[in-house]
């Protein structure tokens, strides 16, 4: 056990709520593999918040939800466009291209966000046979620079996408925190984008363990059932991942979990903003700050609140906060900053 830092929100709690939730599932027996009714009550809740043609599943974690999502819409000769920085691009082991066989044409760019322009180069060799065909376009909402699309970015990138024929997909692992930040449901979010498959996360905001993947179209998603169990993504006991987003989904606990922690990341920003040796280098939308920081005061920092180096180059650091940060975490990172300054 370590003290809490800004490592990840994969390093936090679960939330406890989440847990109440697994308890008051966890009587009786349930038919297995999803055709328990908590399950059914379940994804009638994502319909209330995601649109009544949402047709929602649950799966064990984020890269598979992003292997389901592509497996499902594409076949092998097809070609995934993605910013530089996506995870499904350089943190994923390539188990996208090794489940769908898809390639992953990849756009360099300062913010994480992908522009209809970066795109329309990508596609002047359709129709040729000697190419990969792009096919769809994946937007990580947050980016894993912490910025967000707007709705009117969502909104052009799917004009994009709908007159050149590619399916838009939103890898949401942190959805909830894009929301928080644009004031918006999750249906905007929907009506904006207009996407084809949404992987949407549920880890890194509190639960113990479940995503989902979402989908709009059941014309789209004949095969699903059988991916979903050939990718061994199919829970038997889904009632507890479902009791899970239940939770999340209840009385309003998705917002306040994600807003807890943006409004503890734009408190850390502010106050490593009167510093001049730290530099933040992207806007803070999100529950992460990305800062520039002097090399040698990496160990001690570390010590006062662990965090990854995002950036080995520029020496740029990911502070990430959770739902269960306390305020007092970032005064002692803080306090440490002030140390270290007074050493000559
Ligand atoms: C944006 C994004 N997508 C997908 C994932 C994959 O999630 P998992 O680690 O559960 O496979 C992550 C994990 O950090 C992520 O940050």
């Amino acid at each position: 056990m370590s003290h809490r830092g800004f490592g990840s929100d994969n390093h936090a709690t679960v939330h406890p709520k989440i847990f109440e939730s697994l308890l008051r599932a966890n009587i009786d027996h349930a038919p297995s593999y999803g055709t328990d009714q908590l399950t059914e009550q379940t994804r009638e809740l994502f319909k209330t918040h995601f649109g009544p043609s949402a047709l929602s599943f649950f799966v064990f974690n984020g890269t598979a939800a992003n292997v389901l999502c592509f497996r499902t819409l594409l076949q092998s000769h097809e070609a995934i466009i993605a910013s530089d920085t996506a995870h499904a691009a350089v943190d994923e082991c390539s188990a996208p291209e090794f489940h769908g066989g898809n390639k992953i044409i990849t756009v360099k760019n300062p913010d994480g966000k992908l522009k209809p322009s970066d795109i329309k180069p990508l596609l002047i060799r359709k129709g040729d046979q000697h190419a990969a065909q792009p096919r769809l376009i994946t937007l990580t909402q947050p980016t894993e620079w912490g910025t967000v699309y707007s709705l009117k970015e969502l909104g052009d990138l799917s004009q994009f996408a709908k007159e050149n024929g590619l399916f838009l997909h939103l890898d949401g692992a942190r959805l909830t925190n894009a929301a928080a930040h644009l004031k918006c449901t999750f249906e905007d979010i929907v009506r904006a984008a207009r996407p084809d498959a949404i992987s949407f996360g549920g880890t890194k905001n509190g639960l113990m363990g479940a995503e989902a993947v979402i989908f709009f179209d059941p014309e789209k998603i004949k095969n699903f059932k059988y991916i979903h169990k050939q990718e061994m993504q199919l829970p038997s006991k889904t009632r507890f991942l479902a009791a899970q987003f239940q939770a999340y989904l209840t009385d309003g606990l998705c917002y306040s979990i994600a807003q807890r922690s943006l409004d503890l990341a734009q408190e850390l920003a502010k106050e490593l903003d009167h510093h001049k040796e730290i530099e933040i280098v992207q806007k803070v939308q999100s529950n992460a700050v990305f800062a520039k920081i002097p090399k040698d005061w990496t160990k001690p920092l570390k010590e006062s609140a662990f965090f990854y180096m995002w950036d080995e180059q520029e020496w740029i650091a990911r502070l990430m906060l959770s739902h269960d940060n306390e305020p007092e975490d970032i005064s002692r990172f803080i306090n440490r900053i002030k140390d270290l300054k007074k050493t000559p």
